[in-house]
C-alpha cells in the first residue's frame, strides 16, 4: 500500500485524476471502476479539464460504478446515474452503452446483482477501482457487517450512512433505504485501486482502517489485503496515521 498525503483537497483531486488520466492514456482499452459522493467532484472535474484541453480519450472505455440506491430512476437527481452522467459521463468522448451503473429499479435485485458480476466478468474484471469511504468506513454501499460479502448484493443502509448522505436529499426520511452494491469480490480483484479521503471527520476511521485490524466492523480494512493500492489523503484525512 502506497500512501500519499495532499496538503489539501484541490491536490488529492489533481493527484486522482492524473493517475485516473495516465491508466487511460497508458493502457488504452480500460475498464474504471467509479465512486459517486462529494469525495471524487474534484477528481472528475480535472478528468473533464483533460479532455477539452489535453485531448485525453475516454472512447476505449468501459465504467462500473459501485453502487446506486435502491427505488431510485436513473433520472432522479439523487441517483448515482444521474450522478455520474452529470458529473463526468455526458462531458467526455464515452460511448454511455459501455458505462453502468446497478439498475435501482430492478424488479428482481437479486438477479441484477448476479447480471452486474457476470457483466464484469465478461468484460475481464475491473483494470483500476477509484474507491472513497463512509463515515463509517464503508466502502460502496458496503457496510459495517459481521462478514465481507463478496457479490453485489443489495443491502440495507445503516441509520449512520442515511444520515449522513441526507444532506442531498430535503431530509433524512428521503434518503432510500436500501442501496445495490459491488461487493468486495469485484473490487478485491481489480488490479489496481485507489483510495481517496478527505477531511478531518474521517481521520479517526482512516487510521482505523489503513493502520488497524482487518474488520468487516471496519469495511475499509480490507484494502490492506489488496496487491496494488495507493492511497490519496488530504491533510486533515491523514491527520489521525501514527
Ligand atoms: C459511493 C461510494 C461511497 C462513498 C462514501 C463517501 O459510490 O462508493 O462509499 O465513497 O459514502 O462519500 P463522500 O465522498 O460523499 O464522503
Amino acid at each position: 500500500m502506497r500512501i500519499i498525503i495532499a496538503k489539501d483537497y484541490d491536490e488529492l483531486s489533481k493527484r486522482a485524476a492524473d493517475m485516473m488520466a495516465s491508466q487511460i492514456r497508458v493502457e488504452g482499452h480500460t475498464v474504471l471502476g467509479l465512486a459517486t459522493g462529494s469525495t471524487p467532484v474534484g477528481a472528475y472535474k480535472e478528468l473533464i479539464r483533460q479532455y477539452e484541453e489535453d485531448g485525453l480519450d475516454f472512447s476505449d472505455v468501459d465504467t462500473f460504478n459501485l453502487d446506486e440506491y435502491y427505488g431510485l430512476s436513473p433520472d432522479h437527481p439523487e441517483s448515482y446515474r444521474y450522478f455520474m452522467n452529470e458529473k463526468l459521463l455526458k462531458h467526455v468522448n464515452i460511448d454511455m452503452d459501455r458505462t453502468h451503473v446497478p439498475n435501482g429499479l430492478a424488479e428482481d435485485p437479486e438477479t441484477e446483482c448476479l447480471k452486474y458480476d457476470q457483466l464484469i466478468e465478461e468484460l475481464g474484471g475491473i483494470d483500476f477501482q477509484l474507491l472513497g469511504m463512509g463515515n463509517n468506513g464503508h466502502i460502496g454501499f458496503n457496510e459495517p457487517n459481521e462478514c465481507f460479502v463478496a457479490n453485489t448484493n443489495l443491502v440495507n443502509l445503516s441509520e449512520e450512512t442515511i444520515e449522513a448522505n441526507s444532506r442531498f436529499f430535503n431530509s433524512a426520511a428521503e434518503v432510500p433505504r436500501q442501496a445495490i452494491t459491488m461487493g468486495f469480490g469485484a473490487i478485491m480483484r481489480a488490479d489496481k485501486l485507489l483510495f481517496v479521503v478527505s477531511g478531518k471527520k474521517k481521520a479517526k476511521v482512516v487510521a482505523a482502517a489503513l493502520q488497524g485490524n482487518i474488520t468487516p466492523k471496519i469495511p475499509a480494512s480490507i484494502l490492506q489485503l489488496h496487491k496494488d493500492v495507493i492511497v490519496i489523503l488530504d491533510e486533515d484525512a491523514a491527520s489521525e496515521l501514527k
